[in-house]
């Protein structure tokens, strides 16, 4: 069993905490959306109660055996879980691992992820001493762009052709954060 140091994450405005069973209507209540899922790889459509049970299931899952770490966005002033970010698809011997996250559409325009995701690359860099994070964008994601370029990612390069969604072929934006990347606060 892996031991994740140090959670929640909690920013300003947030905390960062993980999956519980209890959290699965208000995930499916928030996810339902053609516009939420339109440019994720892993998320169904229409979602179930069933879907989010099973998500949650494989978090705990996952987070046991130190392979991936879902949490939920929890904002300070609501204290209900209003979207989902995480670490996935960890390369020990290489020391990266992925980022993905959503959040609900009532919060977009807020920085909240951005928000979110400075500190989850800080966590990512301090306490789990990675050296690299990855993201994968459907090139027509304009708003998850710029999140990554806010939270100072960079863009490195085209994936033609690299998911297929819905009967349609989407080009893939690769962007990083390496550990030597932010300058120390
Ligand atoms: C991606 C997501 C988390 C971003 O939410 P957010 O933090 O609220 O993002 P914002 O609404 O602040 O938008 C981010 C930026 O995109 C810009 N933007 C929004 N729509 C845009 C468009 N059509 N073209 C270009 N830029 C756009 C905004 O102006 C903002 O930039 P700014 O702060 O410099 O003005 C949210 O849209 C989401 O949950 N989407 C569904 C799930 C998803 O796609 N997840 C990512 C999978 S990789």
């Amino acid at each position: 069993m892996r031991v994740w140091p140090a959670l929640p994450i909690t920013t300003e405005r947030l905390s960062l905490r993980p999956l519980e069973m209890k959290d699965a209507p208000e995930i499916v209540n928030l996810i339902s959306s053609r516009e939420m899922v339109m440019y994720t790889l892993m998320i169904p459509f229409p979602y179930s109660l069933d879907d989010a049970l099973s998500f949650i299931v494989n978090s705990k899952r996952s987070f046991m055996e130190g392979t991936a770490l879902n949490l939920a966005i929890v904002p300070k002033d609501t204290l209900t879980l209003s979207g989902v970010i995480g670490l996935m698809g960890f390369e020990p011997n290489h020391n990266k691992a992925k980022v993905g996250y959503w959040l609900a559409k009532d919060l977009w325009g807020k920085g909240y992820v951005v928000e979110g995701l400075s500190a989850l690359a800080d966590y990512a860099f301090g306490p789990l001493r990675l050296h690299k994070l990855e993201a994968h964008i459907f090139e027509p994601n304009h708003r998850s762009k710029r999140v990554l370029e806010k939270a100072h990612f960079r863009y490195e390069g085209r994936l033609r052709d690299h998911y297929l969604k819905d009967g349609q072929y989407f080009d893939a934006l690769a962007f990083s954060l390496l550990s030597t990347d932010l300058v120390p606060k």
